[in-house]
């Protein structure tokens, strides 16, 4: 908590408004950046006890601005369990971000398809999630300033924000999908056996973030709101090869339909 608390104390001498909206954007989905009227700008090698992202496709700042009227702050690069962080060093920007002031988080990924019906390009709202192949966050000893020992997750994402989403996407014309997501922990992409897997298990999209994020937000009480881009599809029969760059040319290729519902969304909340 202590570390926590000073990040936050840094920030709130960067930075003096409250940002009400979290944003935390996903691999080739970082353009969305250019939607903020950025305030202010912070590398996360200088805020005290971040961690650093070292993805390629993400960008290792703090973004404070406005958007769709509201205060916003994004994080422009996530960290991923596969970096070798540890779950609770996974989830420490999303705390900070509570002890910012956001009332709501929003998140972003580009995930794999184990649901046929998906197609590249797609967006699907998430609606729950599986997570059994991650770290839980909250393992360790509780922070009681946070959040409970154990926190319900049977809404993990707000029902009401993927509700307005839809009304959104239709006012918009964009086809949304809605949908389960299976966390992995990645570096490797899955065999074929396992999206045959993690499709029985009942998911739809597959992708390496996203979860341990929201638990955290969820023992906090943030409503969350997450989107995947679907940029490759899992159950194949072909010889196609799944690699780092294609996944980042189809997030970039659908992030136009994203911001239009994220800031859409802001406005709305
Ligand atoms: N699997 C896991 N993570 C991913 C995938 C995938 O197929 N696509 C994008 N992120």
């Amino acid at each position: 908590m202590k570390q926590l608390n000073e990040a936050a104390k840094y920030l709130k001498k960067q930075y003096r408004h409250t940002p009400q909206v979290g944003i935390i954007l996903g691999s080739g989905l970082g353009n969305f950046i250019e939607e903020i009227e950025i305030e202010k700008e912070i590398e996360y090698k200088d805020i005290p006890h971040f961690p650093v992202s070292t993805v390629e496709g993400h960008k290792g700042k703090l973004i404070f601005g406005n958007l769709s009227g509201k205060k916003v702050v994004c994080l422009s690069g996530r960290f991923h369990y596969y970096e070798g962080y540890s779950a609770q060093e996974v989830v420490f920007p999303v705390r900070v971000l509570r002890l910012l002031g956001i009332k709501t988080l929003l998140l972003s990924n580009a995930a794999g398809a184990v649901n046929p019906s998906l197609k590249v390009g797609d967006i699907m709202l998430i609606n729950d999630h599986i997570g059994i192949d991650m770290a839980n966050p909250l393992i360790g000893k509780n922070i009681d300033e946070l959040g409970p020992r154990f926190p319900d997750m049977s809404e993990p994402y707000k029902k009401s924000l993927i509700k307005k989403a839809k009304e959104i996407a239709a006012k918009l014309q964009i086809d949304v999908k809605e949908g389960v997501y299976f966390c992995v922990s990645g570096p490797t992409y899955e065999t074929r056996a396992e999206y045959r897997l993690i499709h029985s298990l009942g998911a739809d999209a597959v992708g390496m973030s996203t979860v341990q994020e929201c638990i955290a937000a969820n023992h906090m009480g943030i409503p969350v709101f997450a989107v995947s881009v679907i940029t490759d599809l899992g159950l194949r029969t072909d010889d196609h090869i799944i690699t780092h760059e294609e996944v980042l040319h189809f997030a970039k290729a659908a992030e136009p339909k994203l911001a239009a519902i994220f800031k859409e969304l802001i406005t709305a909340l």
